[in-house]
């Protein structure tokens, strides 16, 4: 049976959003937002179009990397409020059509986890053998820092332990370690407990980290740390067939295959596209889309049951640790020249609007690829709206700043006091006096208006995330055009990088007599010659989605 004939492969042409509670909307004037503060703006996002809300860590936390350092995996942090909030959250988007998923970080945890406590208080506690110790750290310790700026080992002397412990994150988020049995059983009770309470699935921190059992003195009893990942998908598929693992992979394309499993995709259901991310910016900043194409051509088709998370932006830096040094260099000339905008030396901490001085044709353009192109796109909170950044905020924050509802000096964000928000509003031409969710619902030519019709049409062409892409070949060097066929229907998108008009030539392939094309964007329709030649025009910075239409066809265009 072809998979589209059954409706539950749901992640194959999502719309996925991404938020942090606490900078959504505060409904109790703490000036942190909650969870019934979701609850209330559940139908902005219905009405975008997103069909998975993917929530950032809600657990009880210190707080020092943003939730990412966790000190209850079974707890929603009271702060933000009860499990009481969160299911009420979860039936509400279900009854929206939109699943919930949420961070799964169990690579480490908080040093003030009561099992980290317990560890280094005791050789003999039964949580020692949970993280990976060692007396010495081994030779290599100073190599593969994720944090340059605060951290310049993966190793952490414990004085109440007397030993060092593995942390591949910051200190204060030491590793657990999956070779042990016990740990392994944990997290998977942590996925089936929220999968009762709701929850479709989870986006899993750090994966390759998580398999890393290099450090561990134990790691004979995984020997292969993939068999541990097919567990996981295993049980979490046995327990809901419809739940799904979005897996943040950073590595090369041949690398990150791996992680989708064997040919029937048989660990992760969906890995991010960091390389085709990357290869965007630095074609962006070239004004050629040549290196975008040559990754697109390079990356590995998933298994047919699984797909590719594409992203222009997410709540980390813009990493571009994948790049050549000069690449990089060249991205950061263009996007982030001020070292302030920068962030470990590999990446960018700024969101797209003022890296490209908030021209809307180009954010535009960008979008339209995002949609446009084979994969499930994936957006970061106020993406849909054009918000900036606010540097003032500490490191990666900066693209972390509250979300902006309205005009005024909270962005509608809150009733408290500018100063005693989660966060620093952004300031200067993208504050919320001028970029807010309010004005743009009313203006038919706002981002807004164009990503919910973007989200729109790529939710109605199967054509593109289902279907063959090919990228055409053609003589136009700044427009990138690629072809979705799926069944009888056929999308060809073109993406203009360039600040000068282009025209381009395609042929249409299996055209005949009386074909015809519509842009799925304006609703503009012109002709193919008989000959199958398409003649195009593309503005500056422009693009389109061209059905082609064969006499017959009853597509709605
Ligand atoms: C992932 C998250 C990042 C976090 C890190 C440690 O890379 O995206 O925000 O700091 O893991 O959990």
């Amino acid at each position: 049976m072809r998979l589209t004939e059954t409706a539950d492969v749901w992640w194959k042409n999502a719309v996925v959003y991404c938020l942090d509670i606490e900078t959504y909307f505060d409904t109790d004037g703490d000036g942190r937002g909650d969870i019934r503060g979701l609850s209330q703006r559940i139908d902005h996002l219905a009405e975008l179009g997103v069909t998975c809300l993917w929530l950032m860590p809600f657990y009880p936390t210190p707080d020092r990397d943003d939730g990412y350092d966790i000190t209850d995996f079974y707890g929603v942090d009271p702060r933000l409020g009860t499990h009481g909030d969160l299911v009420e959250l979860i039936t509400l988007a279900q009854d929206r059509g939109i699943r919930v998923i949420a961070d799964l970080v169990v690579n480490h945890t908080s040093d003030q986890h009561p099992w980290f406590k317990s560890a280094r208080a005791s050789r003999t506690s039964p949580y020692r053998d949970w993280y990976v110790w060692r007396d010495e750290p081994p030779a290599n310790q100073h190599e593969g820092i994720v944090f340059p700026d605060q951290e310049d080992s993966l190793w952490e002397y414990d004085e109440e332990a007397g030993q060092y412990y593995l942390h591949q994150f910051y200190k204060h988020q030491p590793d657990l370690d999956i070779a042990n049995p016990a740990v392994r059983e944990e997290i998977l009770k942590i996925i089936g407990f929220w999968l009762r309470l709701g929850l479709s699935g989870f986006r899993v921190d750090a994966v390759p980290f998580l398999l890393d059992t290099a450090g561990a003195t134990d790691a004979a009893n995984l020997a292969d740390p993939h068999d541990y990942l097919r567990d996981l998908r295993a049980f979490l598929s046995r327990r809901d067939g419809q739940a799904v693992l979005l897996g943040e992979v950073n590595l090369s394309y041949k690398d990150t295959r791996t992680f989708f499993g064997d040919e029937d995709g048989d660990e992760l259901n969906m890995c991010f596209d960091f390389i085709g991310m990357q290869k965007m910016y630095l074609s962006l900043a070239r004004q050629d889309p040549a290196e975008l194409v040559k990754a697109l051509r390079e990356r590995p088709a998933p298994p047919e049951e699984a797909q590719w998370g594409t992203f222009v932006r997410n709540h980390d830096e813009l990493t571009l640790d994948k790049l050549t040094k000069d690449e990089r260099q060249e991205v950061f000339d263009a996007f982030g020249p001020d070292e302030d905008m920068q962030l470990y030396g590999r990446g960018l901490r700024r969101r797209l609007p003022p890296m490209l001085g908030n021209d809307q044709a180009r954010i535009k353009m960008v979008y339209s690829l995002l949609f446009s192109l084979p994969g499930t796109p994936v957006l970061f909170y106020g993406e849909e709206i054009g918000m900036g950044e606010n540097l003032a905020a500490e490191g990666r924050n900066a693209v972390r700043t509250p979300m902006q509802w309205t005009t005024g000096p909270t962005g509608g964000f809150s009733t408290a006091d500018p100063g005693d928000l989660a966060g620093p509003v952004v300031e200067g031409d993208l504050s919320p006096e001028h970029v807010n969710v309010a004005a743009q619902r009313k203006d038919p030519d706002s981002l807004l208006s164009w990503i919910k019709l973007l989200a729109q049409r790529y939710r109605e062409c199967p054509e593109l995330s289902w279907g063959e892409c090919t990228i055409l070949e053609h003589d136009t060097p700044s427009v990138v055009a690629h072809r979705s066929d799926y069944e009888d229907g056929t999308i060809i998108a073109l993406h203009n990088f360039s600040a000068e008009p282009a025209e381009i030539t395609l042929v249409v392939a299996g055209s005949g007599v009386g074909v015809r094309v519509a842009d799925l964007l304006t609703g503009a329709t012109s002709d193919v010659e008989n000959d199958g030649t398409l003649r195009h025009q593309v503005g500056p910075y422009g693009c389109c989605w061209l059905r082609v239409l064969r006499a017959g066809d009853r597509y709605l265009v």
